[in-house]
């Protein structure tokens, strides 16, 4: 029995692995976290190693149950970086391969070969998801295709293939759990939001074995114990499991319609609840929000591939990567704001194709509008305005679709530290724009989820442990100025389309 009630919540991320210790109030006391490698071995090509990826989460975990003592863990909580697909020996753990990551877009010309064959609306209303290279099933596909027999094997039950949830739940589990919760099922492409279990018409599509795919559970509830793992002992329960995104919707305490979130990562997630799955949204993914224990709660998401990301790439462009850590977060504060404009430049950072609203994976990146006079600080405002201009577009749709009424846009994620990114974000859209006050807000997410399984309370009875938040106020005569720049910012994305 644990003395302290700590909840050890990892966030397994793209680019990092990060692990944070919760006190019985919900404070943070301690947290560890380790940087990943990504590898792009051809255009559009974008993995990392499965290994890797266990390894850092064990080393955070394990640092983190140090630090506050295993006999005072309670529970461990997992949130992960979503759609990517991972397959493994049944037999032994290995991977088949490199985890395919969701910004990878090789099976582009398999997902175009599906929507030549009219799939799009089976796929739609099934899923929830448009066609895209984005989702884990034809990664899955891709990663059979790749080994000899694959097919065969995953058949057999010879094979496992798994989001990151799943591949570390393996692991942790000492190979005795193979179960997936249902917001990152909900993101495979595999999963019919109606009837709440894999599908059979999708699975035949894909070509995926259902007996390689895990078990669907709800993100909180009791999903296996720790196993024959060095420095972290037996016996700790994973009490949730639930994808980035989601878990952070819930720690801004979104649970009902009405609300929308933007998490600010490598990539970006806009995500408001909705009351059913509804499929007809076009331009946005139906998906499962979480399954708390009691029932399921959808939303509605858009996500932006690249926009940390397309900061990320500016920076070692203009060779402003080599700042150290803590200098670097000082200049993308002080360098945007040192100049009137970008001059007129505008980058669009479709650096493997655009995700939401225009999902289209053939785009390029494109810098438009460059002169003489152009600096690298203009070049860089030019990549932290892109973010704003990619959110305030899938904010657009979702209003479009009366997903929600914009009241305030809830955010959090790495990039929000930056105070000029959220004051041009609320600007744009001419409406506050509140940080939450934790940095770790999808291991909050996590926490949250586990405590609720340790406790058995309520939703209501959580809202004590839900972090505070600071608001941006919107400048409005700059949002009326800033319309004719989001208006030329549109005109440089649809160049980034047709230079495909
Ligand atoms: O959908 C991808 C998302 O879950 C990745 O999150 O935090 O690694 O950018 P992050």
């Amino acid at each position: 029995m644990s003395q302290e009630n700590i909840i050890i919540a990892l966030d397994e991320g793209t680019t990092n692995a990060k692990a944070v210790a919760l006190n019985a109030k919900g404070q943070v006391v301690a947290k560890c976290a380790r940087p990943l490698s990504i590898e792009t071995p051809r255009e559009g090509w974008v993995e990392q190693s499965a290994e890797q990826l266990l390894e850092a989460s064990l080393a955070v975990v394990r640092q983190v149950v140090d630090a506050v003592g295993a006999q005072n863990v309670a529970a461990l909580a997992i949130s992960n970086q979503r759609e990517t697909a991972i397959g493994w020996y049944r037999a032994s753990g290995q991977p088949l391969g490199p985890a395919l990551t969701w910004q990878c877009s090789r099976t582009a010309d398999f997902c175009h070969a599906l929507r030549e064959q009219g799939k799009e609306a089976v796929i739609k209303t099934t899923t929830g998801l448009p066609i895209a290279p984005l989702f884990s099933a034809s990664k899955m596909r891709w990663l059979l295709d790749a080994i000899p027999n694959g097919s065969e094997l995953a058949a057999q039950g010879e094979i496992c293939l798994g989001t990151v949830d799943s591949w570390l739940l393996w692991h942790f589990t000492g190979g005795t759990a193979f179960c997936c919760d249902y917001s990152n099922a909900s993101r495979t492409q595999l999963f019919n939001l109606h009837s709440g279990g894999w599908d059979n018409t999708m699975l035949a599509l894909f070509g995926i074995p259902r007996q390689a795919l895990p078990q669907i559970r709800p993100s909180s509830g009791l999903f296996g114990h720790t196993q024959g793992l060095s420095g972290i002992p037996d016996g700790i329960p994973i009490l949730a499991m639930i994808g980035d995104s989601h878990a952070a919707l819930f720690a801004h305490g979104l649970g009902a319609a009405g609300g929308v979130k933007a998490t600010y990562g490598t990539g970006s997630s806009v995500m408001a609840p909705v009351a059913s799955a509804q499929c007809d949204v076009k331009s946005l993914a139906t998906t499962v929000a979480w399954h708390d224990g009691e029932r399921l709660v959808y939303g509605l998401e858009g996500n932006i591939p690249h926009t940390g990301d397309a900061v990320a790439w500016m920076v070692e462009s203009t060779g402003l990567n080599e700042l150290p850590e803590a200098e670097l977060a000082q200049a993308l504060g002080t360098l945007p704001a040192s100049v009137d404009s970008t001059l007129g430049v505008y980058f669009v950072p479709a650096l493997t194709g655009l995700g939401a609203p225009w999902w289209d994976e053939h785009a390029r990146g494109l810098i438009h509008g460059l002169s003489r006079g152009v600096k690298r600080a203009h070049l860089i405002r030019a990549a932290l305005e892109s973010i704003t201009y990619q959110i305030a577009d899938v904010v657009v749709a979702m209003r479009q679709h009366n997903a929600f009424s914009l009241n305030a846009l809830m955010v959090d994620g790495g990039p929000t530290k930056n105070d000029w990114l959220m004051q041009y974000q609320a600007d744009l859209l001419g409406c506050p724009v509140m940080r939450s006050d934790v940095a770790e807000l999808s291991a909050i997410g996590a926490a949250l989820l586990a405590r609720k399984a340790l406790l058995q309370v309520d939703n209501e009875q959580l809202r004590a442990f839900l972090p505070e938040h600071i608001t941006f106020q919107p400048d409005m005569a700059r949002h009326d100025r800033l319309q004719k720049r989001w208006f030329d910012w549109q005109n440089a994305v649809q160049l980034a389309r047709a230079t495909a």
